[in-house]
Protein backbone atom coordinates (compact mmCIF):
# COMPACT_ATOMS: atom_id res chain seq x y z
CA UNK A 1 0.00 0.00 0.00
CA UNK A 2 1.44 3.49 -1.39
CA UNK A 3 1.65 6.01 1.87
CA UNK A 4 0.23 9.17 1.72
CA UNK A 5 2.86 11.95 1.67
CA UNK A 6 0.64 14.54 3.46
CA UNK A 7 -2.55 13.37 5.64
CA UNK A 8 -2.78 15.52 8.58
CA UNK A 9 -4.76 13.59 11.66
CA UNK A 10 -5.28 15.49 14.57
CA UNK A 11 -8.05 15.59 17.46
CA UNK A 12 -10.17 17.24 20.37
CA UNK A 13 -11.78 15.38 23.55
CA UNK A 14 -15.46 16.13 24.12
CA UNK A 15 -14.79 17.55 27.91
CA UNK A 16 -16.15 20.24 29.33
CA UNK A 17 -17.47 23.53 26.40
CA UNK A 18 -14.97 23.86 23.45
CA UNK A 19 -13.55 27.81 23.79
CA UNK A 20 -11.86 30.68 21.90
CA UNK A 21 -8.49 29.03 23.83
CA UNK A 22 -9.59 25.73 21.55
CA UNK A 23 -10.94 27.27 18.10
CA UNK A 24 -7.79 29.96 18.31
CA UNK A 25 -5.30 26.97 19.29
CA UNK A 26 -6.57 24.44 17.75
CA UNK A 27 -9.66 24.22 15.08
CA UNK A 28 -8.56 27.10 12.91
CA UNK A 29 -5.52 25.79 12.35
CA UNK A 30 -7.65 22.75 11.38
CA UNK A 31 -9.78 24.24 8.87
CA UNK A 32 -7.09 26.09 6.81
CA UNK A 33 -4.93 22.97 6.72
CA UNK A 34 -7.87 21.75 4.34
CA UNK A 35 -6.54 23.48 1.39
CA UNK A 36 -3.19 21.43 1.43
CA UNK A 37 -3.63 18.59 2.63
CA UNK A 38 -6.17 15.20 3.22
CA UNK A 39 -7.18 15.28 6.57
CA UNK A 40 -8.72 13.37 9.56
CA UNK A 41 -10.17 15.00 12.44
CA UNK A 42 -11.07 13.24 15.02
CA UNK A 43 -13.52 13.44 18.55
CA UNK A 44 -11.15 11.57 20.85
CA UNK A 45 -14.21 10.23 23.37
CA UNK A 46 -12.00 7.22 24.08
CA UNK A 47 -9.38 9.62 25.59
CA UNK A 48 -11.89 11.38 27.08
CA UNK A 49 -12.76 8.60 29.62
CA UNK A 50 -9.33 8.22 30.88
CA UNK A 51 -10.15 10.43 33.97
CA UNK A 52 -12.30 9.99 36.69
CA UNK A 53 -16.05 9.54 35.45
CA UNK A 54 -16.87 13.08 37.61
CA UNK A 55 -14.48 14.69 35.28
CA UNK A 56 -15.85 13.54 31.69
CA UNK A 57 -19.78 13.70 33.36
CA UNK A 58 -20.85 10.20 32.44
CA UNK A 59 -22.42 8.90 29.26
CA UNK A 60 -24.98 11.39 28.57
CA UNK A 61 -22.68 14.31 29.09
CA UNK A 62 -19.99 12.63 27.07
CA UNK A 63 -22.30 11.82 24.13
CA UNK A 64 -23.49 15.82 24.12
CA UNK A 65 -19.65 16.86 24.14
CA UNK A 66 -18.96 14.13 21.31
CA UNK A 67 -21.85 16.32 19.58
CA UNK A 68 -20.38 19.46 20.32
CA UNK A 69 -16.78 19.00 18.56
CA UNK A 70 -18.67 17.78 15.69
CA UNK A 71 -20.36 20.36 15.61
CA UNK A 72 -17.43 22.84 16.10
CA UNK A 73 -15.39 21.34 13.47
CA UNK A 74 -18.41 21.76 10.95
CA UNK A 75 -19.48 25.32 12.51
CA UNK A 76 -15.63 26.26 12.01
CA UNK A 77 -15.59 25.64 8.27
CA UNK A 78 -14.40 21.29 8.45
CA UNK A 79 -16.22 20.24 5.70
CA UNK A 80 -16.74 16.46 6.16
CA UNK A 81 -17.62 15.23 2.78
CA UNK A 82 -14.04 15.96 1.37
CA UNK A 83 -12.27 15.35 4.57
CA UNK A 84 -12.93 12.86 7.76
CA UNK A 85 -14.68 13.75 10.73
CA UNK A 86 -15.78 10.50 13.25
CA UNK A 87 -15.64 9.79 16.98
CA UNK A 88 -13.07 7.98 17.74
CA UNK A 89 -14.76 4.51 19.49
CA UNK A 90 -16.30 4.11 16.00
CA UNK A 91 -13.25 2.51 14.52
CA UNK A 92 -12.31 -0.10 16.92
CA UNK A 93 -8.63 -0.79 15.04
CA UNK A 94 -7.57 2.51 17.28
CA UNK A 95 -7.72 -0.04 20.01
CA UNK A 96 -6.11 -2.48 18.36
CA UNK A 97 -3.20 -0.56 16.83
CA UNK A 98 -2.86 0.74 20.80
CA UNK A 99 -2.39 -2.73 21.79
CA UNK A 100 0.19 -3.43 19.44
CA UNK A 101 1.98 -0.39 20.61
CA UNK A 102 1.71 -1.04 24.52
CA UNK A 103 4.09 -3.66 23.29
CA UNK A 104 6.23 -1.04 21.57
CA UNK A 105 6.83 1.87 23.54
CA UNK A 106 8.63 1.26 26.75
CA UNK A 107 8.17 1.98 30.44
CA UNK A 108 10.10 4.55 30.97
CA UNK A 109 9.33 6.34 27.69
CA UNK A 110 5.70 6.52 29.41
CA UNK A 111 7.36 7.87 32.59
CA UNK A 112 8.60 10.67 31.14
CA UNK A 113 5.32 12.08 30.20
CA UNK A 114 4.89 15.73 31.73
CA UNK A 115 1.34 15.44 31.58
CA UNK A 116 0.31 12.07 33.15
CA UNK A 117 2.28 13.40 35.94
CA UNK A 118 0.34 17.05 35.92
CA UNK A 119 -3.48 15.12 35.13
CA UNK A 120 -2.70 12.35 37.62
CA UNK A 121 -1.69 15.06 40.27
CA UNK A 122 -0.49 13.64 43.77
CA UNK A 123 -2.44 10.71 44.08
CA UNK A 124 -0.54 8.87 41.68
CA UNK A 125 -1.50 5.51 42.67
CA UNK A 126 -5.12 5.88 42.06
CA UNK A 127 -5.00 7.16 37.90
CA UNK A 128 -6.65 5.05 35.54
CA UNK A 129 -4.11 2.82 33.47
CA UNK A 130 -5.81 4.61 30.49
CA UNK A 131 -4.15 7.99 31.57
CA UNK A 132 -0.92 6.62 31.49
CA UNK A 133 -1.37 4.77 28.16
CA UNK A 134 -2.83 7.82 26.74
CA UNK A 135 -0.03 8.47 24.40
CA UNK A 136 0.08 5.25 22.87
CA UNK A 137 -3.94 5.50 21.95
CA UNK A 138 -2.70 8.74 20.64
CA UNK A 139 0.42 7.32 18.85
CA UNK A 140 -2.38 4.93 17.35
CA UNK A 141 -4.63 7.49 16.47
CA UNK A 142 -2.69 9.12 14.26
CA UNK A 143 -0.54 5.71 13.01
CA UNK A 144 -3.35 3.48 12.42
CA UNK A 145 -3.77 5.81 9.28
CA UNK A 146 -0.15 6.70 8.94
CA UNK A 147 -0.78 10.03 9.13
CA UNK A 148 2.40 12.34 8.07
CA UNK A 149 1.74 15.85 9.73
CA UNK A 150 -0.22 16.26 13.05
CA UNK A 151 -1.33 20.39 13.77
CA UNK A 152 -0.90 20.17 18.13
CA UNK A 153 -0.44 22.87 20.72
CA UNK A 154 2.90 22.82 22.53
CA UNK A 155 0.58 21.10 25.26
CA UNK A 156 1.36 17.78 23.35
CA UNK A 157 4.38 18.25 21.39
CA UNK A 158 5.98 15.55 24.15
CA UNK A 159 3.06 12.91 23.42
CA UNK A 160 3.91 13.83 19.47
CA UNK A 161 7.55 12.82 20.00
CA UNK A 162 6.53 10.03 21.67
CA UNK A 163 4.65 8.66 18.59
CA UNK A 164 7.45 9.01 16.72
CA UNK A 165 9.64 6.88 19.12
CA UNK A 166 7.11 4.04 19.13
CA UNK A 167 6.58 4.36 14.89
CA UNK A 168 10.35 4.22 14.35
CA UNK A 169 10.87 1.18 17.26
CA UNK A 170 8.21 -0.84 15.46
CA UNK A 171 9.88 0.15 11.99
CA UNK A 172 13.39 -1.24 13.27
CA UNK A 173 11.96 -4.29 15.53
CA UNK A 174 10.06 -5.70 12.49
CA UNK A 175 12.36 -3.83 9.57
CA UNK A 176 13.36 -7.70 7.90
CA UNK A 177 9.60 -8.35 8.32
CA UNK A 178 8.51 -5.16 6.80
CA UNK A 179 11.27 -5.23 3.90
CA UNK A 180 9.65 -8.73 3.21
CA UNK A 181 6.20 -7.80 2.59
CA UNK A 182 7.69 -4.69 -0.23
CA UNK A 183 7.90 -1.42 2.38
CA UNK A 184 10.57 0.29 0.95
CA UNK A 185 11.11 2.96 4.09
CA UNK A 186 9.80 1.46 6.74
CA UNK A 187 6.09 1.16 7.32
CA UNK A 188 5.15 3.58 9.53
CA UNK A 189 6.45 7.77 8.64
CA UNK A 190 7.74 9.54 11.56
CA UNK A 191 4.54 12.13 11.97
CA UNK A 192 5.73 15.89 12.13
CA UNK A 193 3.83 18.61 14.30
CA UNK A 194 2.33 21.11 12.69
CA UNK A 195 2.63 24.56 13.98
CA UNK A 196 0.76 27.15 12.01
CA UNK A 197 0.65 31.14 12.52
CA UNK A 198 1.77 32.62 15.87
CA UNK A 199 1.43 30.04 18.66
CA UNK A 200 -1.84 31.62 20.35
CA UNK A 201 -2.01 30.80 23.79
CA UNK A 202 -5.59 32.33 24.97
CA UNK A 203 -5.49 33.17 28.51
CA UNK A 204 -8.60 33.53 30.79
CA UNK A 205 -10.85 36.66 30.73
CA UNK A 206 -10.39 36.75 34.42
CA UNK A 207 -6.67 35.95 35.26
CA UNK A 208 -4.27 36.73 32.73
CA UNK A 209 -1.78 34.67 33.91
CA UNK A 210 -3.74 31.71 33.89
CA UNK A 211 -4.89 29.77 30.52
CA UNK A 212 -8.32 29.67 29.23
CA UNK A 213 -9.47 26.42 30.79
CA UNK A 214 -13.15 24.76 30.52
CA UNK A 215 -12.79 23.92 34.04
CA UNK A 216 -12.79 27.44 35.08
CA UNK A 217 -15.93 28.01 37.66
CA UNK A 218 -16.06 31.44 36.57
CA UNK A 219 -17.85 31.34 32.96
CA UNK A 220 -16.58 35.19 32.50
CA UNK A 221 -13.10 33.27 32.28
CA UNK A 222 -13.81 32.39 28.81
CA UNK A 223 -15.87 32.91 26.05
CA UNK A 224 -17.19 29.21 24.28
CA UNK A 225 -17.73 29.14 20.83
CA UNK A 226 -21.44 28.12 21.87
CA UNK A 227 -21.63 31.53 23.09
CA UNK A 228 -24.19 34.32 20.97
CA UNK A 229 -23.15 37.26 20.37
CA UNK A 230 -24.30 38.91 23.51
CA UNK A 231 -22.27 36.76 25.81
CA UNK A 232 -19.31 37.59 23.84
CA UNK A 233 -19.96 41.18 24.08
CA UNK A 234 -20.52 41.34 27.65
CA UNK A 235 -17.67 38.89 28.28
CA UNK A 236 -14.83 40.81 26.35
CA UNK A 237 -16.83 44.31 28.20
CA UNK A 238 -15.86 42.57 32.02
CA UNK A 239 -12.88 41.20 30.78
CA UNK A 240 -9.58 41.99 33.75
CA UNK A 241 -7.49 44.96 32.58
CA UNK A 242 -5.18 47.29 34.50
CA UNK A 243 -5.73 50.69 34.66
CA UNK A 244 -2.38 51.95 32.63
CA UNK A 245 -3.45 53.12 28.65
CA UNK A 246 -2.25 50.71 25.88
CA UNK A 247 1.46 50.76 25.30
CA UNK A 248 2.61 51.50 21.92
CA UNK A 249 5.52 48.42 21.48
CA UNK A 250 5.06 44.76 22.02
CA UNK A 251 7.62 44.88 25.09
CA UNK A 252 4.81 46.97 27.05
CA UNK A 253 2.77 44.22 27.68
CA UNK A 254 5.75 42.16 29.26
CA UNK A 255 4.34 42.64 32.85
CA UNK A 256 0.79 43.08 31.80
CA UNK A 257 -0.83 39.76 31.20
CA UNK A 258 -4.26 40.99 31.12
CA UNK A 259 -3.35 43.46 28.17
CA UNK A 260 -0.99 41.31 26.37
CA UNK A 261 -3.81 38.36 26.47
CA UNK A 262 -6.63 40.63 24.85
CA UNK A 263 -4.27 42.06 22.06
CA UNK A 264 -3.16 38.47 21.26
CA UNK A 265 -6.83 37.63 20.99
CA UNK A 266 -7.13 40.62 18.99
CA UNK A 267 -4.28 40.07 16.64
CA UNK A 268 -5.36 36.46 16.48
CA UNK A 269 -8.70 37.02 15.62
CA UNK A 270 -7.86 39.57 12.75
CA UNK A 271 -5.26 37.10 11.52
CA UNK A 272 -2.50 40.89 12.61
CA UNK A 273 0.75 40.79 14.83
CA UNK A 274 0.38 42.36 18.16
CA UNK A 275 2.75 44.96 16.96
CA UNK A 276 0.09 46.03 14.07
CA UNK A 277 -2.53 45.90 16.58
CA UNK A 278 -0.51 48.32 19.14
CA UNK A 279 -0.05 50.85 16.76
CA UNK A 280 -3.35 51.28 16.13
CA UNK A 281 -4.77 51.10 19.49
CA UNK A 282 -1.27 52.02 21.63
CA UNK A 283 -2.04 55.22 24.09
CA UNK A 284 -5.20 54.81 23.90
CA UNK A 285 -7.44 53.97 26.69
CA UNK A 286 -8.83 49.76 26.76
CA UNK A 287 -12.68 51.08 26.75
CA UNK A 288 -11.65 52.39 23.01
CA UNK A 289 -9.64 48.98 22.49
CA UNK A 290 -12.44 46.65 24.00
CA UNK A 291 -15.03 48.22 21.76
CA UNK A 292 -13.26 46.90 18.76
CA UNK A 293 -12.69 43.84 19.96
CA UNK A 294 -16.26 43.13 20.83
CA UNK A 295 -17.02 43.73 17.04
CA UNK A 296 -14.65 42.12 15.85
CA UNK A 297 -14.78 39.00 18.62
CA UNK A 298 -18.74 39.10 17.60
CA UNK A 299 -17.79 39.08 13.83
CA UNK A 300 -15.77 36.21 13.89
CA UNK A 301 -17.40 34.09 16.28
CA UNK A 302 -21.26 35.08 16.52
CA UNK A 303 -22.17 33.03 13.00
CA UNK A 304 -19.77 30.47 14.45
CA UNK A 305 -22.36 30.08 17.58
CA UNK A 306 -24.89 30.32 15.44
CA UNK A 307 -24.23 27.68 13.43
CA UNK A 308 -23.17 25.77 16.16
CA UNK A 309 -26.68 26.18 17.65
CA UNK A 310 -28.28 25.29 14.24
CA UNK A 311 -26.76 22.11 14.11
CA UNK A 312 -26.40 21.39 17.68
CA UNK A 313 -30.97 20.89 17.12
CA UNK A 314 -30.09 18.35 15.07
CA UNK A 315 -28.10 16.32 16.56
CA UNK A 316 -29.32 13.40 13.75
CA UNK A 317 -27.54 15.38 11.08
CA UNK A 318 -24.31 14.92 13.29
CA UNK A 319 -24.79 11.79 13.78
CA UNK A 320 -25.36 10.92 10.54
CA UNK A 321 -21.73 12.58 9.56
CA UNK A 322 -19.94 10.91 12.29
CA UNK A 323 -21.12 7.80 11.19
CA UNK A 324 -20.20 8.72 7.21
CA UNK A 325 -16.82 9.66 8.60
CA UNK A 326 -16.35 7.11 10.75
CA UNK A 327 -16.73 3.88 8.09
CA UNK A 328 -14.58 6.00 5.95
CA UNK A 329 -11.69 5.85 8.35
CA UNK A 330 -12.75 2.58 9.31
CA UNK A 331 -11.92 1.73 5.57
CA UNK A 332 -8.29 3.37 5.82
CA UNK A 333 -7.21 1.28 9.48
CA UNK A 334 -8.56 -1.99 8.64
CA UNK A 335 -6.19 -1.64 5.97
CA UNK A 336 -3.48 -0.30 8.07
CA UNK A 337 -4.26 -3.01 10.41
CA UNK A 338 -4.19 -5.93 8.10
CA UNK A 339 -0.10 -5.06 7.19
CA UNK A 340 0.37 -4.70 10.77
CA UNK A 341 -1.13 -8.24 11.52
CA UNK A 342 1.11 -9.81 8.60
CA UNK A 343 4.34 -8.13 10.32
CA UNK A 344 4.08 -8.72 13.36
CA UNK A 345 2.51 -12.89 12.61
CA UNK A 346 -1.14 -12.94 13.63
CA UNK A 347 -2.91 -14.74 11.66
CA UNK A 348 -5.61 -13.28 9.68
N1 LIG B 1 -4.16 14.59 23.29
C1 LIG B 1 -4.78 15.55 22.43
C2 LIG B 1 -5.23 16.75 23.26
O1 LIG B 1 -5.61 16.62 24.38
C3 LIG B 1 -5.97 14.98 21.70
C4 LIG B 1 -5.55 13.88 20.78
C5 LIG B 1 -5.82 12.56 20.90
C6 LIG B 1 -4.80 14.04 19.60
N2 LIG B 1 -5.30 11.87 19.87
C7 LIG B 1 -4.66 12.73 19.05
C8 LIG B 1 -4.22 15.14 18.97
C9 LIG B 1 -3.92 12.53 17.88
C10 LIG B 1 -3.51 14.91 17.79
C11 LIG B 1 -3.36 13.62 17.26
O2 LIG B 1 -5.24 17.83 22.74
Amino acid sequence: MARFDKLVFSGVQPTGNLHLGNYLGAIRNFVALQADYDCIYCVVDMHAITQSVDVWGGPAELARATREVAAAYIACGIDPKKHIVFNQSRVPEHAELAWVFNCVARIGWLNRMTQFKEKAGKDRENASIGLYDYPVLMAADILVYRATHVPVGDDQKQHLELSRDIAQKFNNDFAADIARLGHADGFFPLPEPLILGPATRVMSLRDGTKKMSKSDPSDYSRINLSDDADAIAQKVRKARTDPEPLPGEVEGLAARPEADNLVGIFAALEGAEKSAVLKTFGGGQFSTFKAALVDLAVAKLGPIGAEMKRLQADPGYIDSVLADGGARARALAAKTMDDVKDIVGFLR
